[in-house]
């Protein structure tokens, strides 16, 4: 994933949507359609299911670098029944994958997903392969307690300094580090993350990554649709967003191509 300083990244997140590889395709040609009219500013993905991949590779040649992966193994390669390894991602032109997002981690919810233990070894086994990572962040609640009130940042710096344990200067210009507070993420949040929460989040965000974490690209994510998308794009320090639900509608996501253009 090759994009200059100032250029915003949109990716979306389809999870396990859309339906059938119709609308899958529908979405694909919506953006390209959009990148047409697009140069610099943007730089548009979509982090499609895996079982999805290899047909929207082959139909999306010319823009196989929009299709990245929602999720990677934490082991190299071998006996790993349902996993997927970097290099496999590699040899087929992926350049990119998130990691890390809250529906992955262990959470009540999830009781066999990772701990920062494991999403470091995935960032690894990435960056081993040369491969972009998308590193998802964010607290479970953010509390109006004044004694408590900045709790949220002692856990996102702790995540940050787990998962990126062990990597150099180098390798932070594969990293893009994704805030998605995980209260403002999918369709029971009340509301995404007001203007204020998001630019003090990734400000912080970035000076607590590295010396370096002023480069690395911070994205928000968490209820961004096509009403708020170019307003929170717009913020400070905000270096492009990171689209759930809206990502997979077709006319969601042609309309918040269309505001933000
Ligand atoms: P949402 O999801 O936009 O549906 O809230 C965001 C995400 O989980 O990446």
């Amino acid at each position: 994933m090759q994009v200059s300083k100032n250029t915003k990244l949109i990716i979306g997140n389809w999870k396990e949507n859309p339906e059938n590889l119709e609308i899958a395709e529908q979405l694909l040609e919506i953006t390209k359609n959009f990148s047409e009219k697009i140069s610099e500013k943007f730089f548009l993905a979509h982090a499609v299911p895996n079982i999805f991949v290899g047909f929207l590779m082959q139909k999306n040649s010319e823009n196989s670098q929009n299709i990245i992966l929602q999720n990677i193994s934490c082991f190299e390669g071998g006996s790993h029944t349902g996993e997927i390894s970097a290099m496999q991602a590699k040899n087929l032109g992926i350049k990119a994958s998130i990691v890390g997002h809250s529906e992955t981690r262990l959470s009540p919810q999830n009781p066999r997903g990772d701990e920062d233990t494991q999403v470091n070894l995935k960032i690894k086994n990435l960056f081993a392969q040369e491969m972009s990572v998308i590193l998802c962040v964010g607290e479970f609640i953010r509390s109006d307690d004044s004694n408590k009130k900045d709790d949220y940042k002692k856990y996102i710096a702790t995540q940050l300094q787990n998962c990126l344990q062990g990597f150099n200067e180098k390798d932070f210009e594969k990293l893009v580090i994704a805030y998605e507070p995980i209260w403002a993420i999918g369709k029971d949040a009340k509301r995404a993350a007001t203007n204020e929460e998001i630019v003090e989040t990734i400000s912080f965000i970035k000076s607590t990554t590295h010396p370096r974490g002023s480069l690395v690209k911070v994205l928000y994510g968490g209820s961004v649709d096509e009403n708020n998308a170019k307003e929170i794009l717009n913020l400070e320090n905000v270096d492009g967003i990171l689209v759930g639900r809206a990502s997979s509608d077709p006319e969601k996501w042609q309309k918040l191509l269309q505001n933000i253009s």
